[in-house]
């Protein structure tokens, strides 16, 4: 049986857990600060999966980070601790996202990948975003990115 887990806002409380991830998985990490300043914007939304039927109060397990200009939703960030990739809970995370936004008329989901991040590429593809541009040395460490697309209709699809 897979992981149980649920998605809920982000609180501060959450945010060392959130870091501790981040800084594992992205050669670029994300700063506490960056995080705490996405919490403070009523803009932008920080969701977090959290493991059910623990002891351990707030064990995070990945997050999604997101937030739309006019008609347009944008992924900034979304992650799953090493630990708990391939049980669904990054798609899941992809789909809340996805999800939070129907009935406010997005008719467009962008976000930015590494080149050399195939699996974040395969997720996004399964759920019919597509490559449509690349951004040359977006990336600190001067790798290029990958604009990826997906169209809706509204209400989504
Ligand atoms: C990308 C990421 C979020 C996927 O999360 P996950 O919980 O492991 O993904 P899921 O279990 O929901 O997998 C869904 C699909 O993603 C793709 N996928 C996930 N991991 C993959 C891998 N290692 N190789 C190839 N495809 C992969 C597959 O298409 C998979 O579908 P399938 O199980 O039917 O094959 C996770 O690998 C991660 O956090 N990576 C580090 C951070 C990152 O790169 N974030 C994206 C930044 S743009």
């Amino acid at each position: 049986m897979g992981i149980k887990f649920h998605i809920v806002k982000a609180q501060a409380k959450d945010l060392p857990e959130v870091h501790a991830i981040e800084k594992q998985s992205f050669p670029d990490p994300w700063s506490l600060k960056l995080f705490e300043e996405l919490l403070a914007n009523p803009s932008q939304a920080l969701y977090v999966a959290q493991k059910e039927n623990e002891m351990k109060e707030n064990e995070v397990l990945g997050y999604v980070a997101f937030w739309k200009i006019l008609d347009e939703g944008h992924i900034l960030n979304l992650c799953v601790d090493p630990q708990h990739m391939k049980q669904g809970i990054g798609s899941q995370l992809l789909q809340f996202c996805l999800d939070a936004y129907v009935s406010q008329a997005v008719t467009l989901f962008s976000l930015e990948v590494r080149t050399s991040n195939i699996a974040a590429q395969r997720l996004y593809q399964k759920f019919g975003f597509e490559i449509k541009y690349i951004r040359k040395n977006y990336y600190p460490n001067h790798e290029d990115a990958l604009i990826m697309i997906k169209r809706c209709q509204f209400p989504l699809a």
